[in-house]
C-alpha cells in the first residue's frame, strides 16, 4: 500500500532500511509473494480448459458457466499481479510510463474483462444465495472503482485517481483474503453441523462461504478507506478550518475603495479542493 510521505525520517537504531523505497519493500515484497503464490495455486487447473479439472462444480445446466469462470480467473490473475506494481509508490514515481502501461493492463486486461465475465458467474455460484448476492455486489464495485480511477487519471485528478485505485485493488485482494475467512468460518461452524445445520455439512459450507464473501470485501474496503484517511483532518477539524477561513476572509473583505485597491495583496491559505488537484 502507498506510504503517505516520502520525506526523510531519522534512522532507527536497528540498521533496517530507512529510505522510503526500502520501507515500501517491507510490504511490497510480501504482497508480490502472496499474489504470485495465489495465482500459482489457483490458475493451473483452469489453463487446461478441461472442465473435469475445475475445483468448482461445473454447472451442466448453464453451459456459459465454465468458459466465463475460466475467463474470469485468467483476467483476475492479470489484475492481481499487475495491481501490485500499481500501488507501489516507488515504482510509480521511478517509472511513470511503465505505471501507465501496467495501469492499462490492470484495467483493460484484468478488471474490466474479469469483472464483466464474473457478472455471468456470480449469480450462479454453487455456494448459495448469500454468496451470489455478495459476489455480484463485489463484481459491480470492482468495475465501478476501477472505472472511477481511470476517469480520474484521464482528467489528471491524480489524488482522486490514487484513492479509487487503492479501493479497487483492495477489492481485487479480497479474493485472497476470502480463502482465510472461509477457513475461519468453517472452523467456527464445524461444531454446529449436528445442531444448527441438522447434520447437513453442505448447508454449513454454504453459510461459511456466504459470510466469507461479504467479510472479505467489506473489511478490505474499510481497511483501504482507513488507510487513505490516515492523517487527513477529521470532519470537525475540517469544519473548524473552513469556519476560520470564512471568518478571516470576512474580516479582511475590503469595505472602502482604498481597501478595494489593496485587494489581491492578501493571500488566503489554500483550502482543500474537492477535485483533488490542489492538496
Ligand atoms: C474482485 C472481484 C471478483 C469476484 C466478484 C469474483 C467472483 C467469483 C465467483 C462468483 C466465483 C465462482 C464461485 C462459484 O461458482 O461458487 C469465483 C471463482 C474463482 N475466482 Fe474469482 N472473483 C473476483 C476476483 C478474482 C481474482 C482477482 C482472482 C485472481 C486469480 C480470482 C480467482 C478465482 C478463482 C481461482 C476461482 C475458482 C475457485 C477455485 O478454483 O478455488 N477471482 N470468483
Amino acid at each position: 500500500m502507498p506510504t503517505r510521505t516520502d520525506g526523510p525520517r531519522s534512522a532507527p537504531a536497528t540498521g533496517a532500511p530507512t529510505s522510503p523505497a526500502g520501507r515500501q519493500l517491507r510490504w511490497v515484497v510480501p504482497l508480490l509473494l502472496v499474489a504470485v503464490a495465489f495465482v500459482g495455486y489457483a490458475l493451473p487447473p483452469y489453463l487446461s480448459l478441461d472442465p473435469s479439472r475445475s475445483r468448482l462444480p461445473v454447472q451442466e445446466a448453464h453451459p456459459q458457466y465454465y468458459p466465463l469462470l475460466v475467463a474470469h480467473i485468467l483476467f483476475g490473475s492479470v489484475a492481481l499481479l499487475a495491481g501490485c506494481f500499481q500501488v507501489w509508490p516507488w515504482f510509480r514515481r521511478r517509472y511513470p510510463a511503465a505505471h501507465r502501461w501496467t495501469g492499462r493492463v490492470y484495467l483493460f486486461g484484468g478488471v474490466l474483462p474479469g469483472g464483466v465475465a464474473v457478472l455471468g458467474v456470480a449469480p450462479l455460484s454453487s455456494t448459495g444465495f448469500v454468496s451470489q448476492v455478495g459476489n455480484t455486489m463485489l463484481a459491480v464495485l470492482w468495475l465501478v472503482t476501477a472505472v472511477a480511477g481511470y476517469r480520474a487519471a484521464r482528467r489528471r485528478r491524480f489524488v482522486e485517481h490514487r484513492r479509487w485505485m487503492v479501493r479497487s485493488y483492495a477489492l481485487t485482494l479480497s479474493i485472497v483474503v476470502n480463502r482465510l475467512w472461509v477457513v475461519l468460518f468453517v472452523v467456527l461452524l464445524l461444531p454446529q453441523v449436528d445442531t444448527t445445520y441438522g447434520g447437513d455439512q453442505d448447508a454449513m459450507i454454504r453459510a461459511a462461504a456466504g459470510a466469507s464473501v461479504w467479510m472479505s470485501w467489506v473489511v478490505n474496503l474499510i481497511v483501504a478507506q482507513w488507510w487513505l484517511d490516515r492523517g487527513r483532518p477529521r470532519p470537525a477539524q475540517g469544519a473548524a478550518t473552513a469556519a476560520t477561513v470564512a471568518a478571516v476572509s470576512s474580516a479582511i473583505r475590503p469595505k472602502s475603495p482604498a481597501a478595494t485597491a489593496a485587494r489581491g495583496t492578501i493571500q488566503l491559505p489554500p483550502t482543500a479542493s474537492t477535485d483533488g488537484r490542489a492538496r
